[in-house]
């Protein structure tokens, strides 16, 4: 590169140049923001009728079967591409049992989506959280959640989403070697086409706060620390990330992503797999509550944070703004 062409006369670069003007930023932008980059997350509940807004999460519901329909045409107007599932079961036990129940509220979600749009890319979470009397992301087992006794579960409800159409199964549980066992699992039940986008580098973050209100999923004893991973580390998250693809991930993934766009870039220089990173509930309800109190303008944070996450080497954001950036982004 040439450092003449951009000195002036004066000894000093114009970098204001190409500022001046809206198309000349456009121009020169080097990140462009699509809601085709964008994964609509959504909570869907037993019941008729449900439309239930999430008090912590300004904007976005808990919705019942029938309310699918409207959501899926809502998405295809805004032409993002893909939801993720979360379920709030009819009931909780030790074992999950509705995490991999044939007509399980995520099970029966995903048909119902398929129904309405069959184009609509369905992503299902695979976790055991929602599902548990106690709230953690597998079996206990001595007052422990059991790695292993773990892993079984994991498929079977990875098995019993793509049974009921996912496109997409995404295991956020972070229990070692569930990708493999997943993996493994949908091959022999028939399904090698679908493919895996692992939650591989998530931390055990203060910032899930809203999410497990909304889920109804807070561990009912101890907390997370013992399986998610501690925020001081990043290169840990590169072997995670590592072991994943090596176990047969298709996707890998960075959560959530503010705190974390360090590790994100890391990984997007590490890997040339598609890299998604999670804007989760916390972020999102941080910049719905300092815009609510005139703090800070919304929108214009929420697309410059949804931007830095895509610089920082996000090819899939999943995000609660989702609905919303789409909207803006096309005005
Ligand atoms: C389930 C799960 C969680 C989130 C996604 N999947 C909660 C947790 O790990 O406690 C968080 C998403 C968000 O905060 O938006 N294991």
């Amino acid at each position: 590169m040439s450092i003449v062409q951009l000195t002036s006369r004066e000894g000093f670069a114009r970098h204001r140049r190409l500022r001046r003007s809206e198309g000349l930023r456009r121009l020169v932008a080097e990140t462009r923001l699509s809601p085709s980059d964008f994964v609509y997350p959504l909570f869907v509940s037993h019941g008729a009728g449900v439309r239930e807004e999430i008090e912590a999460m300004p904007g976005q519901y808990r919705i019942s079967l029938d309310q699918i329909a409207r959501e899926a045409e809502d998405l295809r107007a805004l032409t993002i591409p893909a939801v993720l599932l979360f379920g709030l079961p009819a009931s909780k036990d030790a074992q999950g049992t509705e995490a991999y129940a044939e007509d399980g509220i995520v099970q029966e979600a995903v048909r119902a989506f398929k129904r309405a749009d069959p184009e609509l890319v369905v992503i299902t979470d695979v976790c055991l959280c929602e599902y548990t009397d106690h709230g953690h992301c597998g079996l206990i087992v001595d007052g422990e959640v059991d790695n292993d006794a773990s892993l079984d579960l994991l498929a079977r409800t990875a098995v019993s989403h793509a049974r009921a159409g996912a496109d997409i199964v995404a295991p956020s549980d972070m229990m070692d070697g569930r990708v493999e066992a997943i993996r493994e699992e949908l091959d022999d039940a028939g399904y090698t086409q679908t493919p895996i986008m692992a939650y591989s580098a998530k931390y055990a973050s203060a910032f899930y706060g809203p999410f497990r209100v909304a889920a109804d999923s807070a561990p009912q004893f101890g907390d997370r620390r013992g399986y998610q991973m501690d925020p001081p580390n990043a290169r840990e998250a590169l072997r995670e990330i590592e072991a994943d693809i090596e176990e047969g991930a298709d996707i890998v993934m960075v959560k959530p992503a503010l705190p974390y766009l360090d590790v994100l870039s890391r990984a997007r220089q590490e890997f040339d797999v598609p890299l998604a990173a999670y804007n989760v509930s916390g972020e999102y309800s941080m910049i719905k509550a300092a815009a609510e109190r005139g703090w800070i303008d919304g929108r214009r944070a929420t697309l410059e944070t949804l931007t830095a996450i895509k610089r920082a080497g996000a090819d899939i954001i999943i995000t609660y703004h989702a609905k919303e950036a789409a909207r803006w982004l096309r005005e």
